[in-house]
Formats: C-alpha cells, structure tokens, sequence
C-alpha cells in the first residue's frame, strides 16, 4: 500500500525551488517518459510558480494499482471514522485558507476574493460529508412474506479516477474526492498540469488529514498520456469510475471509453448558459448579475453566462446598464480588488482569441475600448497593474447575435457575452435551449407564472431566479444535460449515488424456501362491494 510518490511538483518560490521532490516515477516508469513543465503565473508571466514533472501513461496504470491495494483496507475504516479525517481535510483547509487561495490566484490567477470563495467551497463540501459519515445510509425494508428482513447497503465502487480542469483547481476536485473517499473509494486524481501547485498542495492537506497511503494518489500527466493511460486501466479492471470535469469533446472521449466498460463517468462538461429578461425584470439586478455571471473569473467558469436574452421591450435600457457597469469596472491584478484578472494560461488565451475572431458584421460589440488582449495599444481605462505582465482581455459584449452564430451555440470560455432579444416566452426559452448545453440558466421577472412556465421548459440542470447563472451553493445538485452531461450530480446528497452502489440483502428467517410472488398470500377481496347511496333529497 503505496502512495504514488514523490509527487512530482516543485513549487517555485521568490526565484528558488521551495520543495523539490525527486524526479523518480512510481516501480516500472521509464524516466524517458517523463517530462519537464513549468507553469507559470498567468497574471505574471514571467513567474514561475512550479516545475512539474509529467508522467507518461504508465504512471496512470500504476496508480491506479496502488489506490486498487489500499482500497479494501479504507472501506473497513468505519463511516464515521472516515468521516472525521474529512472533518480534519476541512479543518486544514480553513486553517490554511490565506496560503491556499493566493496559490490559486497565484497559478491561475483567479481574484482573490473569488479564491476564497473556493477555498470556502471545499470547507462547506467538507462540512457536510463529515456528518454523512454518520448519517443512515441504508434501508430496512419491509418483505412479502412472514419471517424475512429486507435490507438495503450503500456500497463503495472501489476505484475512482478523477480528472479536472483548472479553473476551479482545489474546488472542483474537492466535489468528487471529499465524497467518494468519506464513501470508502480510493482516488487517483489527474489535475490540469497548469493548476499543479493547486494539487500538490489539496494533495499535502488530504495527507496531513490522515488519509492513508495509496487510497489518494496524484498523476500529472497530459491529456493524450492520461487518454492513453485511462483506457490502459479501465482495461486492467483497476478503475471503477470516473468522474471528469473538462470540455464536452474530451466528456464524450472518457463516456465512449467508460461505455466500453459498461460504466457511467460522472461528466461535468461545458455549458451555453442564458440569462433571460422578462418584460418587468429588475433591470440594474440583472445589469449586476450579467456583470458577475458573464465576467467574474474572466468567464471561465462552465456556469458562466453565454446569452441575455432580453425581452425586446427591456433590451436598450438593459443594454446601457450594462454598458455602464462594464465602464466602471476594474480589470486586473488579481491580488487587487477586481472583477476579473488574466485568462487561466496562454492555451486558453488562444482558444478566447479564436472565439473573438467569430465576431461578424451583423454584431455589434460593446463593452470596452477595443477587442483583445489589453496592451499599450489597446488600453483599458483604469487597468490596476501592468496589463503587459499577464494575459489579459478587454471584456465584450456581442448584441445582435443569431441563433446560427457560433457566438450564440459554442462555450466561449472568456469574457465574452452574447446578448438578443424575444417576443414571447416560448421564443426565449426556444432560444435559451437552442445552443443544445444545458447547465445552469437564469431568469429574471417578479411573476411566479413565468417562472414556471421557464422553469418546466428550460433543460438545465440548475435554474436560477433573479441572479447570477454562477455561484451555485456548495450542496445542490450540480450539474448538467445535452453537451454539458450525462444527467450525473455532483454536491450535496446526491452525489452519492455516485460514488457508491445500492446492495440489496434478503434474509431468510424462517427456515423454509419461501419463492418471492408465489408464496404470497393475501386476504381475498370482494372487489364488486359497495357502500349503500345515502338517502334523502337529491342534489
Ligand atoms: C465550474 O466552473 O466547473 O456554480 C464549477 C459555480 C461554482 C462552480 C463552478 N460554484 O459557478
């Protein structure tokens, strides 16, 4: 029973390599696959923040090896023993919150404020699954026959495989580990290589928690090693599940490649999430809303708002309290109060600038100055910091994009915002469906009717009235249809059935063979009997 060490980050501090871990791989790794990144701060890019060492596919196979060998022995540790060393990763979370949310907004350079948030989020998740340890998990159920009991188990599947973007880098994760190891699973979790740090550092707080060896293990690997690594295990019988966050092409890859297996991944993928105005929306709430929904974390978030849909008749006035709110906001440092800072790194820079360049005649920009990134030839007014340091991006807003446009059907992933107008609510919510996602969508009215009519024909996951599309509560269900899932739920209770399976436990008591259905008997009814009619007037 052996973590797969060392982990194969170094952190880069003030120029020097803080906690350099040996470059050996786990028994059986060709050093020749492995392979030297750094990743950098995006707010600075010239700020290396770890060296990380990648392995190859193999790497996979072995960790999930490791994580199969420990897993039997963690599933005896008692539920609310478990529980407590989750209550413990909660408690070192909150107890390191400052160092970790500046790592967060140091290697992906999320706002501190929103880092956070997020490191609030796994407190909260931490919360909850620590009193889940001692919660019912099962059922007594009542039998057909005399002499029996029916019982129902929660079982752990074994091992889970967890794969993650970096956008939300200890957050995310935190939602599939914390409830698959509280449920007895051991984990391998392969992070985004550009979020390492992030991991290393969630990965040192689970340790010190007193997860033991082997039952979490860390792999940092590319996406093409750990493809081929993921079918490598999947075809050795050492991964159970697979839980992923990432985009919806990579989403439809691993459901494929766990279908073969007869298993269902837990796919959290992208989303084109609509913000609809009524005809009697609170236009300067919904103007603050589409600001932090479309723009906080630099539209990076698989929440983030895609389209406001806008009632014809609110569209020109929600469109100038918009344009006022992107006027006055600060874009910047991230470790200043901002709204939004640099994108996550150069790759996703790039894809934003391929979405920019869909951008047509027929659209009319606003929002900012000028389009791209931010630079002494494309200021932006009230810019805290150097723009020139990091990968930053004027913020836009697109009115008058078609249902058509790529702009109108594909994640953006930056900060952009689409915005159209309705007639009727059976248009807008035609419209809000359209881009065929479906993760979170918003509306805003004061009328419960319109509401629920949106609220029954809109095919997200997650519905949200008079607020943001973003920001959803640590124990919802989270999650998505169409191109944004498969229907699995991440959060709160539901993620449950998850990360672990039903067992059912029939008991004979009777010393005999009673046959389910057969052996029933039930007090014969006379089914014509009917009460006498009343008599009197009639009505
Ligand atoms: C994500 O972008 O993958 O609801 C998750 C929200 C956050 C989580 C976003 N709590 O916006």
């Amino acid at each position: 029973m052996t973590l797969v060490q060392p982990r194969r980050v170094a952190a880069v501090i003030g120029g020097r390599q803080h906690d350099l871990y040996a470059a050996a791989g786990p028994a059986g790794i060709a050093p020749d696959e492995a392979r030297v990144i750094t990743s950098t701060n995006p707010a600075h890019l010239g700020e290396v923040v770890a060296e990380v060492v990648l392995d190859g596919a193999e790497a996979i196979v072995a960790a999930a090896a490791a994580a199969r060998a420990a897993q039997r022995e963690w599933a005896d540790v008692p539920p609310p023993v478990r529980g407590e060393v989750i209550g413990a990763f909660g408690r070192l979370v909150e107890d390191n919150a400052e160092a970790l949310a500046r790592l967060v907004t140091r290697e992906v350079g999320k706002p501190l404020a929103e880092a956070r948030g997020e490191v609030q989020e796994i407190v909260d998740t931490c919360t909850l699954f620590r009193a889940e340890g001692r919660r019912p998990q099962g059922q007594t159920v009542p039998s057909e026959m005399p002499d029996r009991e029916l019982f129902t188990y929660r079982e752990p599947l074994g091992v889970v495989m967890v794969i993650t973007a970096g956008n939300f880098p200890v957050a995310v994760p935190s939602w599939y580990l914390v409830p698959a190891l509280l449920t007895g699973n051991a984990v391998v979790w392969k992070p985004a290589e550009y979020a390492a740090a992030c991991a290393a550092a969630l990965v040192d707080l689970l340790t010190a928690a007193g997860v033991p060896a082997g039952v979490a293990n860390l792999v940092l690997a590319d996406g093409a090693a750990t493809s081929v690594g993921l079918e490598r295990a999947l075809d050795a019988g050492l991964v159970d599940k697979v839980g992923f966050t990432g985009s919806t092409p990579v989403g439809r890859f691993v459901g494929a490649l766990c279908g073969r297996h007869l298993q269902t991944p837990c796919l959290e993928l992208g989303g084109k999430n609509p913000m609809v105005l009524a005809p009697d929306a609170d236009l300067d709430a919904a103007a603050n809303a589409a600001l932090f929904a479309g723009f906080g974390t630099a539209g990076q978030r698989c929440t983030s708002l895609g389209t406001v849909i806008a009632h014809e008749s609110v569209h020109d006035a929600f469109r100038r309290r918009l344009t006022a709110a992107l006027e006055r906001a600060v874009i910047g440092d991230p470790m200043r109060d901002v709204l939004y800072g640099p994108l996550l790194d150069a790759r996703f820079a790039a894809g934003f600038e391929e979405h920019l360049a869909s951008i047509r005649d027929h659209h009319e920009p606003f929002g900012s100055t000028a389009l791209g990134r931010i630079g002494p030839a494309s200021p932006r007014r009230g810019f805290a910091g150097d723009p020139e340091a990091g990968l930053y991006y004027h913020p836009v807003v697109v009115d008058g994009v078609r249902p058509e446009d790529d702009l109108f059907t594909e994640e953006t992933f930056g900060p952009i915002v689409g915005l159209t107008s309705y007639r009727n609510l059976e248009e807008a919510v035609e419209l809000a469906n359209r881009p065929g996602y479906g993760l979170s969508s918003s509306i805003f009215t004061g009328d419960p009717v319109t509401v629920r009519r949106f609220r029954r024909g809109i095919r997200a996951g997650m519905v949200s009235v008079n607020t943001s599309t973003s920001g959803a509560e640590a124990h919802l269900p989270f999650g998505g249809n169409g191109r944004s899932g498969n229907g699995a739920r991440q959060s709160g209770q539901w993620v449950l059935d998850q990360m672990t399976r039903w067992q059912s436990l029939t008991w004979e008591l009777s010393g005999r063979l009673q046959k389910a259905q057969m052996d029933v008997s039930v007090p014969a009814a006379d089914l014509s009997f009917r009460l006498p009619m009343p008599a009197g007037p009639q009505q």
